[in-house]
């Protein structure tokens, strides 16, 4: 634990005690959670802004890292809510969280026991830097072998789907899902979730909103090569934003995704590839 000269750090071994008429903000500030209304972008308060975007951030951004980093269609999580969390700024100006969630299955399935639990995460954000660094711990949600199989399951769909290039929306103008496409639009948010990690900063959270058209279906070699355009909601400007994303999956191998979101190019993203808060893996960086 580093100890911290900032007023609202959290109380460390060998750091400063909060001094008791700083404890209540730091209460607020750790039960504030996920769903209190975002400060306008661009309106900078100093470190209480920052802490409460970190907040903000944190659980958010510590499953679209889960669900990428299990890697498996069948598996996804989202965020059900967040019982417990506390930002804090270090003496090397970066914003860490502790973060406890508790998660539920994307696609719940009927008559199947779905375990639910409390996930613990801790999140470093750099301050205007994409990517946070996450590690998180979770019970396993589902049997592994149950996993497998539903992976499995899901892989030979996809494989017979033989060029899906009509698809225009996915859900439809309706909200609704055709179950025969529900496998491809599990995998797309797969690769969603990695682009939504990646993106995440202290301003921005983004949410999946729609696959708005798949562009290239291969399944020629063992691999299912999907080639795709979704659109994301990003909270703070309540803009959608389009990004291409391809990825390549085949089950229990680690995923790849490449992305491009093009018009959101700011000086802060441009740094994106080359520094984020956390180190891009280092299996995708030979995609
Ligand atoms: C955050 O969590 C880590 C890992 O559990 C722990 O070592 C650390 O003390 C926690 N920090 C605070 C401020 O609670
Ligand atoms: C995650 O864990 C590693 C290894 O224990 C540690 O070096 C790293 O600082 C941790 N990252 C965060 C964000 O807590």
């Amino acid at each position: 634990m580093q100890s911290c000269q900032q007023p609202l750090c959290a109380p460390g071994p060998r750091g400063p005690r909060p001094v008791a008429p700083l404890l209540p903000l730091l209460l607020l500030l750790a039960l504030q959670g996920a769903g209190a209304a975002p400060a306008p972008p661009g309106v900078f308060q100093g470190n209480r802004w920052f802490l409460s975007q970190t907040l903000n951030q944190a659980a958010p951004a510590a499953v679209h890292f889960l669900n990428f980093r299990v890697g498996s269609p069948s598996a996804l999580r989202v965020l059900s809510h967040v019982p417990w969390s506390l930002a804090w700024i270090s003496v090397k100006k970066e914003y860490h969280a502790n973060v406890t969630f508790v998660t539920k299955p994307f696609n719940p399935k009927d008559g199947k026991e779905e375990r639910s639990g409390k996930c613990n995460a801790q999140l470093l954000f750099k301050k205007h830097k994409p990517r946070p660094a996450v590690n998180v711990t979770c019970p396993q949600f589902i049997e592994k072998s149950r996993q497998q199989q539903e992976d499995y399951l899901i892989y030979k769909h996809l494989k017979q789907l033989k060029n899906p290039l009509d698809v225009v929306s996915i859900p439809d103008s309706q909200g609704y899902i055709d179950p025969s496409l529900r496998p491809m639009w599990d995998l797309a948010f797969l690769g969603s979730s990695y682009v939504m990690w990646e993106k995440t900063t202290l301003g921005s959270r983004y949410q999946l909103a729609r696959l708005t058209g798949v562009k290239q279906w291969k399944t020629d070699n063992d691999a299912i090569d999907f080639d795709y355009t979704v659109l994301l909601h990003e909270f703070s400007t309540q803009e959608m934003i389009p990004c291409r994303i391809h990825l390549v999956w085949y089950p229990g191998k680690p995923l790849k995704v490449k992305y491009h979101c093009p018009g959101q190019q700011t000086p802060d993203e441009a740094s994106e590839t080359e520094e984020g808060s956390a180190v891009a893996p280092t299996e995708l960086s030979n995609f």
